[in-house]
């Protein structure tokens, strides 16, 4: 499985799935969810708050809107591709005032624009932010100098990293960011289900002072639950809290900066090599994703055809384009457990499929990528 999400999952974390189903108001769940909460909070590099919801990523993202955002609000949203432009909607059906700063697919809003944008509109309530945009493989290089901007105005910094978080430096509280949002199945490598939300103390009053009407995604009522009585306000999925406590142990035991090297390294053999095999990365050079890699195909190769031989003969599982690139760039998800053997094993297998669907391949870039690989040893 290459795919940018769900990744491939650990078997000890997949058979932490079996344990037995416990009260979850019973102390082994408060246990259980409070180590969970403090784990992640290390991967977040964060000291102020992490609550952990049960839902996917796009649930994450809507808590951190709806206990944010009030009608009329201004929010800065640098929209580049489907997470970014979903992102942009979903806070204006909110009733948020939405600045978007497009740019091309393929491409990002510099920052140089985002400091426009503030320049330019006063009051701005917020900044949200898609840091890897899963949809077309471009990651943000100015999270940092985000965050700092979003200091000098005032204005609550929110980051999607749902396709980043744990595969790519991203410290929220030395990045200054309010929220950030992840989730279970990508970079952390646990089975998809869970939504992890990391919350500065400055948020939290926000949201406090200012209740959301929302029933299931109210934070301040996780809060309140967990501060006062070790629980969650609702029944959690708590299989998955099994799991992902022990995928946390994983990132942990394994360093989280070497987990993020280890995600640059298998990154930069996939560049390299596919290069080599003549397929141009989609993004420029400087917002290449470590954890998404998005490729134009080849003259002549049909994605579907190709993605699904790649699949029944050779057992690789790679994903395609996203609207206008639809059949033009496909992507691979380089996250979670990824190591030598899955970017070697992705590499040739996609050489011989396309050998056998007669297209020319260089061997060479096999052993490009084994070079570079050497670097994690
Ligand atoms: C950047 C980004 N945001 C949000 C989401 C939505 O997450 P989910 O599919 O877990 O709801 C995804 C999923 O791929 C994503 O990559």
């Amino acid at each position: 499985m290459m795919l940018p999400g769900p990744t491939n999952v650990p078997n000890e974390v997949m058979r932490a799935l079996n344990k037995p189903i416990v009260n979850h108001r019973g102390e082994t769940f408060k246990r259980l969810y409070r180590s969970v909460i403090e784990k992640a909070k290390k991967v977040f590099k964060t000291e102020q708050e992490v609550m952990i919801l049960t839902c996917s990523g796009t649930g994450g993202v809507e808590a951190s809107i709806v206990n944010l955002i009030k009608k009329g609000d201004k929010v800065i949203v640098p929209s580049f591709g489907e997470f970014s432009s979903r992102l942009a909607k979903q806070i204006s059906d909110f009733g948020g005032e939405v600045l978007e700063i497009k740019a091309p697919l393929g491409s990002a809003p510099s920052y140089e624009e985002l400091e426009e944008a503030f320049e330019r509109n006063s009051n701005v309530k917020a900044l949200y932010l898609v840091t890897n945009e899963t949809s077309t493989g471009v990651r943000i290089p100015w999270v940092k100098k985000a965050g700092s901007l979003c200091s000098k105005y005032d204005s609550f910094f929110i980051a999607d990293a749902v396709s980043n978080l744990g595969g790519d430096e991203l410290p929220v509280d030395d990045y200054n960011i309010d929220i950030c949002i992840t989730a279970s199945q990508k970079c952390l490598a646990a089975p998809p289900g869970l939504a992890l939300l990391s919350i500065s103390k400055r948020a939290r009053k926000y949201m406090e002072e200012n209740p959301t009407s929302s029933l299931f995604f109210n934070l301040p009522r996780y809060f309140k639950f967990f501060y006062e009585r070790g629980e969650p306000p609702f029944t959690p999925s708590i299989p998955l809290f099994y799991a992902l406590d022990v995928a946390l142990d994983l990132v942990i035991e394994e360093g989280l900066d070497k987990r993020i090297r280890r995600h640059k390294v298998c990154a930069e053999a996939f560049y390299e090599a596919l290069e080599a095999m003549d397929f141009k990365a989609f993004p420029k050079r400087e917002l290449r994703s470590q954890t998404v890699l998005a490729f134009w195909h080849r003259e002549g190769i049909n994605d579907s055809q190709f993605r699904e031989y790649l699949d029944q003969k050779y057992g690789v599982i790679i994903a395609g384009g996203f609207g206008e690139v639809r059949g033009k760039v496909f992507r691979i998800g380089s996250m979670g457990i990824i190591n030598s053997h899955h970017v070697i094993r992705t590499l040739s297998s996609m050489i011989q499929a396309l050998r056998d669907l007669g297209f020319s391949m260089e061997e060479k870039a096999i052993s490009l990528a084994e070079a570079k690989l050497k670097e994690l040893r």
